[in-house]
């Protein structure tokens, strides 16, 4: 299902990951522990190229891409088959959390805003967030600067 092949990145003078190579099946879960700065967000970022590898091979449900050739197409399609949460969050801060599930099957998977709706509705609802559905991170920041 997911496949990384000889995967490098190198900043500067560092090599931050060093020929990672690794087989992931359907269903299974990974967890990738270690300490600060050794590069578990570098390696995430790299499998949907927010950072382009050095080098190396991604194949995420039998589409491959390669760093030495990648093109903004291939980027694209590698895009659409993977998600993230960021470190950091990195929401859409004048959007309700509802938009913010919304906005990324609109834009990228080009789903309907109904079917988006339906979809953004059944998880919100699977992690027990509805009562949360109109909140906005920008405003509770407002808020609480006040207090
Ligand atoms: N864009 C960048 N340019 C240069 N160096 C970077 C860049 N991004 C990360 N690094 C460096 O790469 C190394 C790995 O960083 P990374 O953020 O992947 O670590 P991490 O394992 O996710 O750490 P943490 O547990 O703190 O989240 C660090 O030394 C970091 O300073
Ligand atoms: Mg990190």
């Amino acid at each position: 299902m997911i496949k990384i092949e000889h995967l490098k990145v190198r900043f500067g003078q560092v090599d931050v990951l060093k020929d990672i190579n690794i087989d992931i099946g359907k269903g299974e879960v990974i967890a990738l522990i270690g300490p600060s700065g050794t590069g578990k967000s570098t390696f995430l970022r790299c499998l949907n190229f927010l950072i382009k590898p050095t080098q190396g091979k991604i194949t995420i449900d039998g589409f491959t891409i390669d760093a030495k050739t990648a093109s903004k197409k291939d980027i694209y399609k590698i895009r659409q088959k993977t998600a993230m949460v960021f470190q950091n969050y990195n929401l859409l801060k004048n959007k309700t959390a509802f938009q913010n599930i919304m906005e990324p099957m609109i834009t990228v998977q080009k789903k309907s805003k109904k079917e988006a709706e339906e979809i953004a509705l059944d998880l919100i609802k699977k992690v027990g967030l509805l009562e949360k559905k109109m909140h906005i991170q920008e405003r509770c920041q407002v808020v609480s600067s006040k207090e």
